[in-house]
């Protein structure tokens, strides 16, 4: 009990840091483009080696995405915290989506995009009361909503940068409980409608929940878990998945085993 309201305290402390950092990259970004704009009105562009104040300018990009991962990966720890998941799941989920991407063709700046983006799918669970995470079993009305408004909660969190990093993440956040059916959630989005990353992260986060075992459920095994996906069990339907994506995974899903024993939780048996 103390252990665990030490988590949280400790997870709200996280999250306010790594949320006063990103203000505070986003200031320094804002004020390093307003003196490099005031330096070309003003005439110094000439003196200026253009190719090196671009180079600059890269550089800072690039080191402000670098930050906005950590300060976000921060983040991501302080959800875990709360939730019964586990930082094997969020490292294998992010593995599985670039196994996807990768057969998908995407470029690898791309893979490694969505391998970064992966892990905040349920970072809006840091709003969500605890008492209502450790529920067992399914929820049912006023619990429910709530608990399916991490989607829209997390997607706040993570809107108005201009961070590539942090839009894909907002995009998963927001649609990786969308089905391609409809049947999903929040916005009850049909096919194409949800983004690519979101039908993504859906299908590599379903396979590692049903693989995982939890306090109340045991975890199936591969073979099991393939069944369920690709034929259903009543609960999971193929008609949830992007029927492209599940294609691939009824081709690639040995890949996806080999990260489950690759990465497994450490209580795992
Ligand atoms: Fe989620
Ligand atoms: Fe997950």
């Amino acid at each position: 009990m103390a252990k665990k309201t030490a988590e949280s305290n400790n997870g709200s402390a996280i999250t306010q840091a790594a949320e006063a950092r990103v203000r505070q990259l986003e200031r320094e970004q804002k004020q390093l483009r307003k003196q490099l704009r005031e330096a070309l009105r003003a005439g110094q562009a000439a003196r200026i080696d253009t190719g090196f104040a671009l180079e600059l300018e890269r550089r800072r990009s690039q080191e402000l995405e670098e930050a906005y991962y950590d300060t976000v990966l921060r983040l991501t720890q302080a959800s875990v915290y709360k939730d019964r998941e586990t930082g094997a799941h969020i490292q294998r989920v992010s593995h599985y989506t670039k196994i996807l991407a990768r057969k998908l063709g995407w470029s690898r700046e791309d893979q490694e995009l969505i391998f970064r983006a992966a892990p905040m799918h349920d970072v809006g669970k840091i709003a969500i009361p605890d008492d209502l995470i450790r529920k067992r079993g399914s929820l049912d009305g006023e619990d429910r909503e709530i608990m399916q408004s991490h989607t829209l909660i997390g997607a706040s969190l993570l809107e108005g940068s201009n961070s590539r990093l942090l839009d894909m993440a907002r995009e998963i956040a927001l649609t990786h409980h969308e089905h391609w059916d409809g049947t999903g959630y929040p916005h009850h989005l049909v096919g194409e409608q949800i983004p690519i990353s979101g039908r993504i992260v859906m299908l590599s986060d379903h396979y590692d929940a049903l693989r995982s075992r939890r306090s109340y459920k045991r975890g199936f095994d591969h073979a099991s878990t393939c069944r369920v996906i690709l034929e259903g069990d009543g609960r999971t339907l193929p008609s949830h998945f992007d029927p492209h994506l599940l294609e691939i995974f009824a081709v690639a899903h040995v890949e996806f085993e080999a990260v489950f024993e690759q990465y497994k939780d450490q209580s795992s048996n």
